[in-house]
């Protein structure tokens, strides 16, 4: 069973109810799951990276770092909130979610291998990131675990994290949509492995929306905190992507890269290849509404049709090494 309401401050409460729509969620909206639930699984997948080149996005540079920033990022950040559920595995009673949480954190392990298998390649090609990449590892290693805290700052310090990821969540999964509906990469000529790495991932984030606000909501809920740690993700998001994006411009070993990188990334948005700054900041106020649960995001039909024909979940692309090792 889901925590139930105590009767703190109202500000404590507001939001710890939110409104469930039952079309395209997975749950009744009285928190019990439907006979038509399936289980978060980690999902076994190949990529072969031997053929990609390292502007991916053909003649778009700023285009195709906008994505190297998912395989800067994300192998950290994702390694920070699989353990930072896990740690909250042991609050949490209600069986389905903890199935779920434990489903969630085999996803994110296996987006963050797969995102660092893209990065060695890019590093083959003479884009080293690990420079960058090793200042993440600091933050994670240093900032975004228990600190060695101990009772009730130890536990106030999980609901900051928990409530951080739950928005950083609620990012991936708009991001994970427009992946999945944006048919721009396509026609600017993206590489078919890249584009089936972004939009498997996409559609697992989108597959998996819920699991980190339903374990903030089940192990903490504050909506003070909700509101305070979406500014602090959102900032830090925003601040990451900046420094991650002139980084990638200023070590792309090509010569034929451009110039001005924050031109070429306004150009880039311009033209759909990106997201706008709008369609970030106008995703504050949704995820901050009391009444906000994940489950009222888009269709996840098509999430779940996507990962039924993705080439890397069906086994098309494994290595040759791979193979031979099998
Ligand atoms: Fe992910
Ligand atoms: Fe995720």
């Amino acid at each position: 069973m889901l925590k139930q309401l105590n009767p703190l401050p109202r500000i404590k409460a507001i939001g710890r109810n939110p409104r469930i729509d039952p079309k395209g969620s997975r749950r009744h909206p009285d928190h019990r799951y439907t006979d038509q639930e399936h289980a978060i699984h980690a999902r076994d997948v190949h990529f072969d990276w031997s053929n990609v080149p390292l502007h991916y996005i053909p003649g778009e540079p700023m285009a195709t770092h906008v994505i190297d920033f998912m395989h800067l990022v994300l192998p950290e950040g994702e390694r920070a909130m699989s353990n930072t559920l896990a740690e909250a595995l042991s609050l949490i009673e209600d069986k389905r979610l903890h199935e779920e949480v434990v489903g969630f954190v085999g996803q994110e392990a296996t987006h963050a291998s797969s995102h660092r298998g893209a990065r060695e390649r890019l590093a083959e090609l003479g884009l080293d990131v690990e420079p960058m990449a090793q200042k993440l590892e600091w933050a994670v290693d240093n900032i975004l675990t228990d600190r060695g805290l101990t009772g009730r700052a130890r536990h106030e310090w999980l609901c900051e994290r928990l409530g951080l990821f739950a928005a950083l969540e609620h990012f991936t999964a708009v991001i994970g949509e427009w992946l999945l509906e944006s048919e721009t990469l396509e026609a600017a000529g993206m590489d078919p492995m890249m584009l089936d790495l972004v939009r498997w991932h996409g559609a697992e984030e989108v597959e998996h929306r819920n699991v980190a606000f339903d374990a903030y909501m089940y192990v903490d809920g504050s909506y003070a905190r909700r509101v305070r740690t979406a500014f602090i993700a959102t900032a830090a998001l925003l601040g990451i992507f900046f420094a991650s994006e002139s980084y990638l411009f200023r070590n792309d070993p090509s010569e034929d890269k451009g110039r001005f990188w924050p031109l070429q990334l306004a150009s880039t948005i311009n033209r759909g290849l990106a997201p706008s700054l709008w369609f970030w900041v106008r995703e504050i106020p949704r995820y901050l509404d009391p009444r906000f649960h994940p489950s009222q995001l888009g269709d996840i039909d098509k999430a779940v049709r996507y990962l039924a024909q993705s080439p890397a979940v069906n086994g098309e692309n494994v290595p040759a090494a791979e193979k031979a090792e099998a």
